[in-house]
This record gives C-alpha cells, structure tokens and sequence, in this order.
C-alpha cells in the first residue's frame, strides 16, 4: 500500500523546494501517493480563500502532509494561513532539530553544534488577539495556558527520554512576564520532575540568545512559548549555515504536518535558486514517522554525503548549484 501525503506546495520558493523534495523521496523508492492540496496565494486566485477546506479534508484522511512556506502580509491584509493551520489541527508541537552538516564553511564549522528545539506551536503572542483599545494604543494579547504549556513541556521531556539526550533548557522572560512566562515555567518545572534523569535549566531568553552564539555546542533540548520559539529557530539556524538546511515538523496527537523553518524567500523565488535541504531533510523526519527507517537514513546519508563532496552546493551556503542539480546530486548517492 503506498502511503497517503498530503502535498502543500506553498508559496514563493515553495514550489520549487517542493519538488525537488517529491523527486528526493521517490527516489527513495518508497511508495507514496501525493494528495496536491493548495493553499497560499495560489488558492486565493484559484477559489478566493487562502486556506480552502480542501487542505484540510486531504489532511484529516492522509494524517501527515509535507508543506512549502506561505506568505503573510505584513502590517495588513490576512492572518497566518501557517498558524491556522497549526491551530485547527492542533499541530501542538513545532519540533526543529538544528545540527551541522559535514564539510559546511559556518562560522560555527569546528563546533559539534546539534540542538533540538521545542517550540509551543498554538498559542502565545500568536493567538492574534489584537485591538485598538484608543486612536493610536494597540493591545495584542499573550495567552499561556497550563494545558498547553504542560504538553509542550511533556513532549521536550519524552523526547530527550526516548533519544538518551541530557538536558533540557526552559527558555522564558518570567522576570518581566510574571504571570504568563511564569506559568510557562511552573509547568516546566513540574514536567522536569517527573524525569529525574534528565537534567532542567532554565534561561531567560535574552541570555539565552547570547548563551546560543557564544556557547552553541553546550545546548541539548531547548522549549520555548510560540515567540520566542520562533525566533530562537532563526538563529539557530544560522549557527549552522542558515534557514536553507533547517528542518521541522509540526505534530499532534493524530496529525503531521513537516515543513521547513523558512519561509517563502520572495527575493529569489522562481530562479531556481532556492536550497531545497531543509525540506528534504523535513522529509527525512517525515519518513520516519511513516515508520520508513530506512529510506529516511539512506535520504538523511545522502543529502549529508553531498555536503561532505561539497562540489554541488546551493548559492546560500556558497556554492553554484541550481535546486535542481543539488537535487540531482543528491538522488545519484541515493
Ligand atoms: P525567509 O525565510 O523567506 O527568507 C529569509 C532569507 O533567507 C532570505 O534572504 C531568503 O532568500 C533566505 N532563504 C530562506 N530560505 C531559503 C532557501 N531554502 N534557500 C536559500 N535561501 C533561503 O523569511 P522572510 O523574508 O522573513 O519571509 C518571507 C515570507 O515567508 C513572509 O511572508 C513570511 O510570513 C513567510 N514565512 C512563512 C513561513 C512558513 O510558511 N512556515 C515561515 C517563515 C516565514
């Protein structure tokens, strides 16, 4: 029986990277049937909505979809079509794991840098919550919840668990955001008791940012409310060569939904640039859910052994390659 996907191919660069991550995985010869489903830009001129019901009918019958980036208006226009998607679904955890790939020239290249990072995918700043209390004062809400602070926390812990990793680090600003941030961290805490094996920190995210440059190779697990999550994703991945080869997935009790930490790269979408990696390295993750160990090894050795070559290399991470013969590239090892 080949495996159900439902493919999101996204907007700007998502195309592009979404390709080449469909050619990737049949090439790993498991069988897949793509469920296309669109949803973005393309979906607003084709049925007037950014995120038609089809999207999730395809989702609620497949469980697991692979999504390319979707853009947002700034400052105006529609909501997140992403953080819809992730709420509706209750695609509670957003699982991002950062480390170096052989051969890259980073800033960071001598550091054994491989960090993992949980980040609160349903709430927060992102409840989007906002109104005009006077002409010219505007309040955004920040809603914490024990349930979803608990669950988060739940999965950082079972996952270090499951994955023999060492420490987990609480990120938070419960000096200023007493209340919210300082929910955040109770149920932090008393999820960390429960794993006595697992050593707890706590930083405030300020110095975590500064802790992550200067010392990156010292973190392990990091869990973070929904803003800071998703900044400290940013960074990151800039340890590690930049937001082309960075991966994660968005998961639930019944859904999953792996897409990359990018986003839709408008200033170099359509000229087959674009580094379809992080991508392929989300499907990586993907296939390991479908329970496909060994395709997922042999794409994750695959896309790793073309860095370590090193001649075939996307422009962002220094090399000249086009998306397509990277992914050339890495099909010939597969
Ligand atoms: P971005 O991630 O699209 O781009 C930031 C920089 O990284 C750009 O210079 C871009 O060229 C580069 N970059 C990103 N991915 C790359 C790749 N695969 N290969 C080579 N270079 C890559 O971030 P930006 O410009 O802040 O956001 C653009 C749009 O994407 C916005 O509308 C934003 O809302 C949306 N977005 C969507 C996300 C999603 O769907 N999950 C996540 C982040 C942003």
């Amino acid at each position: 029986m080949p495996h159900a996907i439902t493919l999101i191919p996204g907007d700007g660069i998502g195309p592009e990277v979404a390709d080449a991550t469909v050619r990737a995985v049949e090439a790993t010869g498991v069988s897949v049937e793509w469920e296309r489903v669109d949803a973005g830009q393309k979906a607003e001129l084709e049925t007037g909505k950014v995120l038609p019901e089809a999207v999730f009918t395809s989702l609620e019958r497949t469980r697991v979809g692979l999504k390319g980036p979707i853009a947002t208006p700034i400052a105006k226009g529609h909501s997140s079509v992403n953080v819809a998607l992730r709420k509706r679904l209750d695609l509670y955890v957003n699982f991002r794991p950062v480390e170096m790939l052989p051969g890259l020239k980073t800033r960071f290249q001598d550091l054994p840098i491989d960090l993992v990072i949980f980040r609160e995918n349903t709430e927060d700043l992102y409840s989007g919550i906002e109104h005009e209390v006077v002409p010219d004062v505007v309040e955004s809400l920040k809603v914490i919840t024990k349930t979803a602070s608990m669950r988060i926390a739940r999965a950082a812990f079972e996952y270090s668990r499951r994955m023999d990793r060492h420490k987990v680090v609480a990120v938070h600003k419960a000096n200023i955001m007493k209340m919210s941030d300082g929910l955040f961290l109770r149920c932090c805490r008393e999820v960390a008791a429960q794993f006595p094996e697992i050593e707890y920190g706590e930083l405030i995210v300020d110095n975590a940012c500064m802790q992550l440059v200067m010392r990156p190779e010292t973190f392990d697990v990091l869990v973070l409310p929904n803003l800071y999550g998703d900044i400290v994703s940013d960074l990151t991945a800039g340890l590690v060569g930049g937001l082309g080869i960075v991966p994660g997935a968005n998961l639930g009790e019944s859904t999953a939904v792996f897409e990359a930490v990018h986003g839709t790269a408008p200033d170099i979408a359509g000229q087959g640039k674009a580094n379809p990696t992080a991508l392929m390295q989300s499907a990586v993750l993907l296939l390991a859910h479908l329970d496909e160990r060994e395709a997922s090894q042999r794409l994750h050795r695959a896309i790793r052994a073309v860095y370590a070559e090193g001649k075939t290399l996307t422009g962002d991470v220094g090399g000249s390659a086009s998306t397509e013969a990277f992914t050339d590239a890495v099909i010939a090892r597969l």
